[in-house]
């Protein structure tokens, strides 16, 4: 029985046999940065206590990764911070925080890392996570959210000489129909921001493409407002591949993967069910809520600023340390995966400082 995609992606992903809540997980079907990379998880970790210095050292630090996956982020984010230690109390510019008293427990016994997953808690994760199905309020601290909103059920659209109307999908063949009109809240976000390409009609002026197909992106702008007003104070961060208005992709970007491949998007559950993120509606949809301004940056570019190069070690290290000489590379060859412009590197990173001014966040490149 036809349905709007919303509802199909919804029951496909995250119904009784869902495909995230009964399956194996995301690691099992397709790589993201968390699992690309512990690369990734120290440039978290050293956002993780640029966020601390920005709170002044709170005597508890959430950090609530929101669609956890099997909560792969968290547990190699808890080895790194405790690997990392506390931020150098020297160096800081004027104006930055100050680096925590003495009597400041480490980063490490500070921090509270909770998991928000729809799947059931893994058997093997740490004690030490907490693992709950909804974003829990009053957050001091960093919410992260990798490639959780790309995953938000969303409508799609198709527009027809008599505007914009729903698609509508049957579950079991992936097989799609014209449904009704959009509904107007729908229909303003798609004239704010999916504005159909103009074509040449008849001669008689520029005309919308007919048949252009558009993915609806208010339910994920709620999903990331709702978000952001669960945080107190501190940052929230989501990293995800999108696109911005000027550059919607013509005919969507829907599509399924499984076991590492790419497959058609069929809602029975057997597959993910992804489509990009118009980013900045989101980042204008948390900015909303948390009244302060937002910064919007390549992956490539904010893992960067935070120190990640990914460039080769020099030769002469190979020589002086051969051991150290092999690890310096192979960080630098998966630094440069999740820095590569045509995949990871690619995604988008939104930070949304709530209730802190915005300077700390802001990515700049480091000399
Ligand atoms: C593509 S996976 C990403 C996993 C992990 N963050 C990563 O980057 O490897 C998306 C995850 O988000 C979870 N998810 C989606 N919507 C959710 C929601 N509203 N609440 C909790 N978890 C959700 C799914 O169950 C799935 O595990």
């Amino acid at each position: 029985m036809p349905m709007r995609w919303r509802d199909a992606m919804d029951r496909a992903l995250y119904g009784p046999d869902g495909f995230f809540v009964a399956g194996a997980g995301p690691a099992a079907h397709f790589r993201t940065s968390v699992h690309a990379s512990p690369v990734f998880t120290a440039a978290l970790a050293r956002l993780l206590i640029e966020v601390d210095a920005a709170l002044g050292h709170p005597a508890r630090l959430d950090v609530v990764d929101v669609g956890a996956g099997r909560g792969e982020l968290l547990a190699a984010l808890l080895q790194a911070v405790g690997a990392a230690g506390e931020p150098p109390s020297s160096g800081r510019g004027p104006g930055e925080p100050a680096g925590p008293s003495p009597s400041t427990p480490p980063l490490a016994a500070r921090v509270r890392p909770i998991a928000v997953e729809k799947a059931p808690r893994p058997d093997r994760l740490p004690r030490r996570i907490g693992w709950v199905g909804e974003i829990p309020t009053g957050i001091v601290g960093l919410l992260v959210a990798t490639e959780w909103l790309d995953n938000v059920p969303l409508d799609v659209a198709v527009r027809t000489a008599g505007g914009w109307r729903y698609l509508l999908v049957d579950p079991t063949t992936g097989m799609e129909s014209l449904g009704p009109p959009v509904d107007s809240a729908d229909h303003d976000w798609l004239h704010r921001w999916w504005p159909a390409p103009p074509a040449e009609a008849d001669g008689t002026g520029p005309e919308p493409v007919t048949g252009a197909r558009a993915e609806i992106g208010t339910s994920r702008d709620h999903a990331w407002a709702q978000a952001v007003r669960h945080v107190d104070r501190g940052l929230a961060l989501a990293v995800d591949y999108g696109h911005l208005t000027a550059e919607r992709p013509l005919g969507g970007s829907l599509t399924g993967y499984r076991d590492g491949r790419q497959v058609p998007p069929v809602p029975d559950g057997s597959c993910d069910v992804t489509a990009h993120v118009a980013i900045d509606s989101v980042a204008a949809a948390g900015q909303r809520v948390a009244r302060c301004a937002y910064t919007l940056v390549r992956q490539r570019e904010a893992l960067r600023a935070l120190g990640t190069g990914g460039t080769r070690p020099p030769l002469g290290l190979a020589t002086r340390d051969p051991a150290g000489y092999v690890r310096a590379l192979a960080a630098a060859s998966t630094a440069a995966e999740l820095t590569d412009p045509a995949g990871f590197g690619g995604h988008w990173w939104l930070r949304q400082p709530v209730g802190v001014g915005p300077a700390p966040f802001v990515a700049r490149w480091r000399a």
